[in-house]
């Protein structure tokens, strides 16, 4: 008998998702297709995991789409994948607004080439108002040169007396951050085998669980994420404390 998955909603749902969509390439190699039909095919995969994600009613949802490292891959593919970007945001506004899915974007968008920003700063501005579920757009992100920058920020505060040295700890740090109003990633799922963070929320993720699957990113679909969230579903999450310490604070008998 084949193994089924059960495509029932899981208990313990995350509040923040956040995805490595990685795996696009070989995807398109294994078929001999250009890299670019494995970007092409990865477009709609995140069709279908933004409409699965809205329908679980899962309220943030954060997708690497561009690291801050992928500038450097060839100009042919860098050009499609922002092509791509292009139409992705011209086709799905009417879905996002429909669906009241707000759209953002972090990382270093001023890269971006215009016409690119234009569109994602006007989808931005037209979903800002919706409130049910936000889609954040990773996007010329590196989170190395994110924490770096917010650092930057602070110093210049401090300067000018508009901050003291010791009002630094953590939640003022996370404030300065890009996800500054964004919970932290209770789960982050990469596809395609890789177990690495490549640059993405280095901060944020410190007390993210991980679900690495081998399953590409162009085949990663609705039920491929209820497989991850049945998983992370299981887990226990401690964050310090002891099995026993959780176990009463869920049961109310907690002193
Ligand atoms: C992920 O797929 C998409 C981006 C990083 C833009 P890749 O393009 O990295 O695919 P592989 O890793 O080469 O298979
Ligand atoms: C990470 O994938 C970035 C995105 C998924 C957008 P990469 O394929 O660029 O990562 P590395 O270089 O293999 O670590
Ligand atoms: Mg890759």
């Amino acid at each position: 008998m084949t193994k089924t998955i059960s495509l029932k909603k899981p208990a313990n749902l995350p509040r923040h998702l956040a995805i490595i969509m990685d795996g696009n390439g070989r995807w398109a190699r294994k078929r001999y297709m250009p890299r670019i039909m494995g970007h092409r095919q990865g477009a709609k995969a995140v069709k279908e995991i933004v409409t699965a994600v809205r329908e679980l009613n899962i309220p943030y949802l954060t997708l690497y789409a561009f690291s801050k490292e992928n500038w450097s891959r060839p100009r042919e593919e860098v050009e499609a994948l922002m092509d791509l970007l292009y139409d992705y945001l011209k086709r799905e506004i009417d879905e996002l607004l429909g669906n009241r899915i707000r759209l953002r974007a972090i990382g270093e968008l001023d890269r971006l080439p215009p016409r690119v920003s234009t569109l994602l700063f006007e989808t931005m501005e037209k979903t800002a108002k919706n409130y049910e579920m936000q889609l954040i757009l990773a996007l010329s992100y590196g989170s190395r040169s994110e924490i770096a920058e917010a650092a930057k920020r602070i110093a210049q505060k401090c300067i000018r007396g508009e901050l003291s040295p010791a009002d630094i700890d953590e939640k003022l740090f996370a404030s300065f951050l890009y996800t500054a109003d964004i919970p932290d990633p209770d789960l982050i799922i990469r596809t395609s085998g890789e177990q690495r963070l490549s640059n993405f929320l280095l901060y944020q993720a410190a007390y993210s669980e991980f679900y690495m699957t081998k399953t590409l990113w162009p085949d990663f679909d609705k039920k491929e994420l209820l497989k991850a969230l049945h998983d992370f579903s299981r887990r226990e999450r401690r964050f310090g404390k002891t099995s026993e310490q959780i176990y009463l604070k869920c049961t109310g008998s907690e002193s």
